[in-house]
């Protein structure tokens, strides 16, 4: 049998500085150094601080993954990096940082769409301590449902590493969404995790929202329409002294409720049109235990199994899934550039060259 390769992972897309170390499926270590506090003043990312991050923190963090992986650098077989998309002065560190490893290590990099890694995300598994490990092998074609802060889509995949984007949003992303109306109800940076803790003390019938896009026939979603109609809402409570404790409680409930129910309606008809043996669910906020709960009425009313990333850690951005996404193509000795250069903008369902 040959050898499983090791493969250490960079991921620096956003605001997290994430270095693991994978082997096949197996998570050997997945490690993250989060920015979240020093965003948090702008109540957003800051591109150039997220630079500057990185830079303090990718050698710690490689440092401390390979610790905890319990390897040196000598062991390592390959190297992966998140290629896009993503902040362009963010992802600039990590690829020099992977190229100058490298180089010294003499080991080939391999370049990954951060998408891809959220996708596959639900393959991974933590290191086992039992010896009966078995390789997930899951049942093509399957529909990946992405929902971060930066997208929501709906990916056919028919093959691992061959991917049709069906439905995507036309504005905001969920994760975005969810965050800027916590961020009127004054819950900070990101809010999306607030609005689930609070959400679970409300209502989520006490406000109506708008079910968006039901008259076009694509899978697209928007979220623009549901943060006007939270921010004119908002205002009117504001206004009559009505933004009580229980009324935030009631709208995070109310809120989760009217960007979930979007989600699933347009996953229902895509459903309908599109079948698909399996159903996964990756990103930010797939570690949201309502929007899990939605997507497996859905599974369940479809026949599909649905699959979803086993700890938090890999919903959000982190360098598992990067490794996970390289293992593929390294199986599937997929030709890949030479020329690693950042791809800010790169769509799952382009190629390489
Ligand atoms: O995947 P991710 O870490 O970064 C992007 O690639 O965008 O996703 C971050 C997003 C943020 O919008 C955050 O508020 C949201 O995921 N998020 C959640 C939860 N945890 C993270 N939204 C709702 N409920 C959660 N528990
Ligand atoms: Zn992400």
């Amino acid at each position: 049998m040959t050898k499983i390769p090791t493969i250490l992972a960079i991921d620096t897309s956003c605001d997290e500085t994430s270095v693991a170390v994978i082997q096949g499926q197996k998570v050997l270590s997945n490690t993250i150094a989060s920015q979240v506090n020093l965003h948090k003043q702008y109540g957003g990312v800051f591109p150039t601080v997220a630079k500057q991050a990185h830079q303090e923190n990718i050698d710690p963090t490689i440092t401390a993954s390979l610790r905890q992986a319990k390897l040196t650098k000598k062991e390592i077989d390959y190297l992966a990096v998140t290629q896009g998309p993503g902040l362009a002065p963010a992802l600039e560190i990590g690829i020099q940082k992977a190229l100058s490893l490298g180089k010294n290590w003499q080991k080939k990099v391999i370049p990954v769409n951060h998408i891809e890694g959220h996708i596959l995300s639900v393959l991974a598994q933590p290191n086992p301590i039992k010896k009966n490990f078995t390789t997930i092998k899951p049942k093509l074609p399957v529909l990946a449902v992405v929902v971060s802060g930066g997208h929501t889509e709906f990916i056919l995949v028919e093959k691992i590493g061959t991917y049709k984007k069906l439905g995507t949003t036309i504005d905001d992303a969920a994760g975005e969404c969810l965050d800027k109306v916590g961020r009127l109800l004054g819950l900070g940076y990101p809010a999306g995790p607030v609005v689930e803790k609070l959400a679970k003390k409300g209502d989520p019938k006490s406000f109506a929202f708008p079910l968006p896009m039901t008259t076009t026939h694509d899978y697209n979603l928007s979220f623009s329409g549901i943060k006007t109609h939270s921010r004119n809402a908002i205002d009117k409570l504001e206004k009559n002294n009505q933004l009580d404790k229980q009324a935030i409680a009631d709208f995070c409930a109310s809120l989760q409720f009217g960007v979930f129910r979007h989600i699933t309606y347009k996953l229902e008809k895509l459903l309908t049109d599109q079948p698909v043996k399996e159903l996964w669910l990756g990103g930010g906020v797939a570690a949201n235990l309502e929007l899990r709960k939605a997507l497996r009425k859905v599974a369940k009313k479809y026949q599909l199994k649905l699959r979803t990333p086993y700890n938090n850690k890999l919903c959000g951005d982190n360098a598992a899934m990067i490794g996970l996404a390289a293992h593929y193509k390294i199986n599937q000795n997929q030709e890949l550039p030479t020329n690693i250069d950042r791809r800010p903008q790169w769509q799952i369902d382009k190629t390489y060259f």
